[in-house]
């Protein structure tokens, strides 16, 4: 089982997914949590250049071959070994992101983004995504005065692209892609996301909730 997180930054990833990893252990499954960029060793590499905001503005094509090349190695090395062992794998952001922001956030060619993410996934795609869906001026409120990455510090409306981009994902891939909407309490969301995923685990004889 396969499980990603996405939304633009601050709308509340980090904090569901470790009430969620938390449930399940207590319930006994055995879970893997991971990320991306950053998942591996290399990924951690990638990442620093990726966020870092001395690395200033970049080219389109080099940032989404940085990220490319991140999840090559979180696939090979973290996510496809912890499937083949029967884990719950919950990663926060996957190949989605990528659509979200390197194709609508930068505008770049979202086809060849698509061909691009398969090839470096070998195929792999979740189960099931939640995409927590906030405004940017939220998440910019959320994120207050800490100090802030090289994507984060992107202007406005570029998170609004990106924002839109992923609803029109999900409008795209109804039975993949959860919208939760990330502005209610904390615990509100944690609960509507365990009830899809019972929902959805009721139809995989593996897994009850
Ligand atoms: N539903 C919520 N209501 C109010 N505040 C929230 C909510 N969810 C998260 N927060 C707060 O907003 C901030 C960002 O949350 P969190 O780190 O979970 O987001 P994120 O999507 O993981 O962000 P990033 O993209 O930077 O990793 C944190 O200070 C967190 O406590
Ligand atoms: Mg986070």
């Amino acid at each position: 089982m396969f499980i990603n997180f996405e939304g633009i930054d601050k709308s509340g990833k980090s904090t569901q997914i470790s009430l969620l990893v938390d449930y399940l252990k207590q319930k006994g499954y055995e879970v893997v949590q991971t990320c991306e960029p950053g998942g591996t060793r290399l990924g951690e590499k990638i990442e620093r250049i990726l966020l870092e905001p001395s690395t200033k503005e970049i080219s389109g094509i080099s940032e989404l071959f940085l990220y490319l090349a991140d999840r090559a190695e979180h696939v090979e090395k973290i996510i496809k070994p912890a499937l083949e062992k029967g884990k719950i794998v919950i990663s926060d952001r996957f190949a989605d992101a990528t659509i979200a922001y390197q194709g609508h956030g930068r505008e770049l060619d979202i086809p060849w983004i698509e061909e691009l993410n398969k090839r470096v996934t070998h195929g792999l795609s979740p189960d099931i995504t939640f995409l927590l869906d906030i405004s940017p001026n939220l998440a910019q409120k959320r994120s207050g005065s800490e100090g802030k990455d090289r994507i984060e510090n992107e202007k406005i409306s570029f998170h609004q692209k990106v924002r839109q981009g992923y609803l029109k994902l999900a409008k795209r891939h109804p039975e993949r892609i959860k919208v939760i909407n990330g502005e209610g309490n904390v615990e509100e969301i944690q609960l509507t996301i365990r009830k899809i995923l019972a929902k959805h685990l009721r139809r995989k004889k593996n897994y009850v909730l």
